[in-house]
């Protein structure tokens, strides 16, 4: 196997933090008994932290960003994992204290791997990514709490975005009826395409929140936070429950208990970075399943690896539509 390889390095100098396209060679690459040839990667909104330095995401310098990659194992001392086999891996502290996926090459532990499913191509993988698996991961937490299609509406809110994108995409392939919240009107046929029954304008949810208001849906799925997430929640229906997955607009929750004792509204806490091996895999194959792959297409948009950079800052601007996927190699 040849030595060098091509990577996204953030290295950080007194304050200044910078990042460039450099060549790297196996020697700089950390420890893991599994090493694998990186295909495709993405860009997930916390990587848009990680790689401006808006955000306190990476936690060892310098290092190879990116929480998410997916390709075929080079090289493996772990007897699960064999040489070629297609793998992908999210979170983990991948991109933020191990290095991650903007590089040709990644060494990683093992234990943090899941095997792709055979319809599942690692350009696939990465078009859902964290964000994918993240929305995935609510979608079951909202069933787990008993939420069925015909029980009600369903919101979304940063719909537009990566979480809220295929949240929608999921949502309607269950036959849920799906509110999509978005700041970006112009996105509204792109959300129906989805399987929105109904597009709303963002700034309904960003008014004070009042401790319980009118009863609009049965359960949403947040990856917004802050006034938002309070206002998703006073607008719960009884017995109702929101997934937070996100802070897209902030970490506060200017809330009251009013929803959870009144209504006995839940709120369903998403973590996608440490979530256990068991529930990820019934992720994937749920995805495997459950996500269009016409519809996943539709939501994503392919760039190389020195374009990630401009692409950070454009995830936090909210600029970014859907899903992108970095093609490595
Ligand atoms: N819990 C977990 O494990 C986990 C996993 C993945 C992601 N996340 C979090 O989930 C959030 C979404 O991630 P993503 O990758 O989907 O990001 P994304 O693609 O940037 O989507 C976020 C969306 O939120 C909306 N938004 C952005 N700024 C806003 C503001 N100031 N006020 C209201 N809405 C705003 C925008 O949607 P519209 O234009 O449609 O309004 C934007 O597209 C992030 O906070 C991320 O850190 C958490």
């Amino acid at each position: 196997m040849a030595d060098k390889f091509r990577a996204l390095l953030v290295t950080k100098d007194g304050n200044r933090q910078s990042v460039a396209v450099t060549e790297l060679t196996d020697a700089d690459l950390m420890e893991g008994d599994v090493t694998v040839a990186v295909e495709h990667s993405t860009v997930n909104y916390k990587d848009g932290l990680a790689i401006t330095g808006k955000g306190p995401i990476i936690r060892k310098f310098p290092l190879i960003p990116g929480i998410d990659l997916a390709g075929r194992v080079l090289r493996s001392e772990d007897s699960r994992f064999q040489v070629g086999d297609r793998v992908v891996l999210n979170g983990y502290g991948l991109g933020e204290a191990h290095h991650g996926g903007y590089a040709e090459r990644a060494q990683v532990r093992g234990d943090w791997l899941i095997r792709l499913p055979e319809n599942i191509s690692t350009a696939n993988a990465m078009a859902i990514g964290t964000a994918g698996y993240t929305a995935m991961l609510a979608v079951m937490a909202l069933e787990r709490h008993g939420i069925k299609p015909d029980g009600g509406a369903i919101l979304v809110t940063g719909a537009a975005g990566g979480v809220g994108s295929v949240a929608v995409a999921l949502l309607a392939k269950h036959g849920y009826q799906v509110i999509a919240s978005t700041g970006r009107p112009q996105e509204a046929d792109y959300l129906k395409t989805l399987g929105a029954a109904e597009v709303i304008d963002r700034a309904q949810l960003t008014v004070p929140p009042k401790p319980l208001a009118k009863e609009r849906w049965a359960g949403g799925i947040d990856s917004v936070g802050s006034t938002t997430l309070a206002n998703a929640l006073s607008m719960t229906k009884y017995g109702g429950a929101i997934a937070a997955c996100g802070l897209a607009a902030g970490m506060d929750l200017p809330s009251s208990v009013a929803p959870f004792i009144l209504r006995g509204v839940s709120l369903l806490g998403i973590d996608s970075v440490q979530c256990p091996q068991n529930r990820r895999q019934e992720a994937w194959r749920r995805l495997d399943f459950d996500l269009d792959r016409g519809k996943l297409e539709a939501i994503t948009t392919q760039i190389g690896l020195a374009e990630v950079i401009g692409t950070a800052e454009s995830i936090l601007d909210g600029k970014v539509r859907g899903r992108i996927v970095v093609k490595v190699q």
